[in-house]
Formats: C-alpha cells, structure tokens, sequence
C-alpha cells in the first residue's frame, strides 16, 4: 500500500547546476501568468486553460499546490520564476506523473531535463515512488526527448484533452520504473 501522504506538506528546495527548485509563492503570480499565459506553452499541457488569468492562477497556487509535489524554478541567479515542475497523483498510490514548463526565453539549454533529474530523484529516493508515468502530445517532440533523455519509455498511445486549445489529442504515454533506473 502506498503512503497517501507523499503529496502532502512543505516541498524541499532543490539545486541542481542551474536550478533552484522550490516551493511557488504569491509573489510568482506575475510570472506564472506571463509564463503559462503563452499559448505555445499552454497547448502543450492537458490542464492549463487559454487565456490563463489570475483567477487561474489563484486556484493554481490554493488548491493544486498544495495537493501535488508542485516546485517553481528559478535560476540560480535570481528568484523569477521561469516554470514548473512536478509530481501529481495517479490511481496507483505507489505511481506519480511528471510535468513540466519552461517560459518560452529558456527553451533549448537542457534545463528541463536537468530540473526532470532532480525530481526523479525525490521522486523515487525520497518520496518512494516505484513507478513515474508521463505523457507527452505527439506534436511536442521537444517534450518526448527530454522524457527519454530521463530515461522514460514508451508505453502505448492514448488520446488526451487539452484545456487551451479544447482539442483532444494523441498522446505518448510513457514510464519509468524506479527498478529500471537503478541499473
Ligand atoms: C518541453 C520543454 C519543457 C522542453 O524544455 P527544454 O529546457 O527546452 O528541454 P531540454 O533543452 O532539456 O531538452 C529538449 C530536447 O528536445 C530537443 N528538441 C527541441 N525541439 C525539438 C523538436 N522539434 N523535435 C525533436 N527534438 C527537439 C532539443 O534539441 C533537446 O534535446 P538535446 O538536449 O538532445 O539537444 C519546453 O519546450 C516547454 O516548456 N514546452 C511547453 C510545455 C511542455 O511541453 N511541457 C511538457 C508537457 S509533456
């Protein structure tokens, strides 16, 4: 049986080279809006509305925060958020699903995938996940890269909505067993 509080409480900071991964805060709401307000971010993720307002911002910070592993990133340098990242719950307790932003200005550096790192190893190291999913759109292969740069694998094709654009679209699902990344 899997520990239903994983989700619960304080996240830790977390640095990588580049990064400092940490709770988001009211003073992030500026920057989250600018940042997932772009439509070529939104169109990318299954739950974030287009236009994303205030109000969307809001219900982010009080009621998905706080019920998900959810950390802003920043870089080392400074505080400005410049995405997102987390773990969120599946129906399996021992199971959590990635996800992920970068505001457009930090596409193509790695970042990503070194912020995916850190999580993977809270994930599994800390929080005691044994499996983590994702799924990426087939239109983002940005996305699948950095998933299989992390180790992922395809796992089968599933069709997903996306809240911005109100399409459903196909989706690669994929996997990683905390058994298979410690090989
Ligand atoms: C997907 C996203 C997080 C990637 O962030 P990033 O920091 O640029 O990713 P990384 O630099 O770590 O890795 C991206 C990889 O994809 C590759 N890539 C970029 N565009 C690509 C394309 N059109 N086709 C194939 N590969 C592509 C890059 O070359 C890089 O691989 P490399 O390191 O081997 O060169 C970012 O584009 C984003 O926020 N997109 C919108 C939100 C989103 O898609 N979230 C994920 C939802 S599943």
């Amino acid at each position: 049986m899997g520990d239903t509080t994983r989700f619960a409480g304080e996240r830790p900071v977390l640095t990588t080279r580049r990064l400092v991964l940490r709770q988001p805060v009211d003073a992030d709401m500026p920057a989250i809006i600018d940042t997932v307000g772009d439509l070529r971010v939104s169109r990318n993720l299954a739950r974030v509305p287009h236009p994303y307002t205030e109000v969307d911002a809001r219900f982010f910070l009080d009621q998905i925060a706080p019920r998900e592993i959810v950390w802003a990133l920043t870089l080392r340098s400074t505080t400005r958020l410049i995405g997102m990242t987390g773990l969120s719950p599946t129906e399996d307790p021992d199971e959590a699903e990635l996800g992920y932003y970068l505001a457009v200005a930090q596409w193509g550096q790695g970042l990503a995938t070194e912020a995916g790192r850190a999580v993977l190893d809270y994930g599994f190291g800390v929080a005691g996940f044994t499996s983590i999913v994702a799924g990426y759109f087939a239109e983002n292969p940005a996305s699948g890269h950095v998933l299989r740069k992390l180790g992922f694998v395809e796992t089968g094709r599933a069709d997903r909505g996306c809240l911005a654009t109100g399409r459903t679209e196909p989706s690669v699902e994929l996997r990683l067993d905390a058994s298979s990344r410690l090989c």
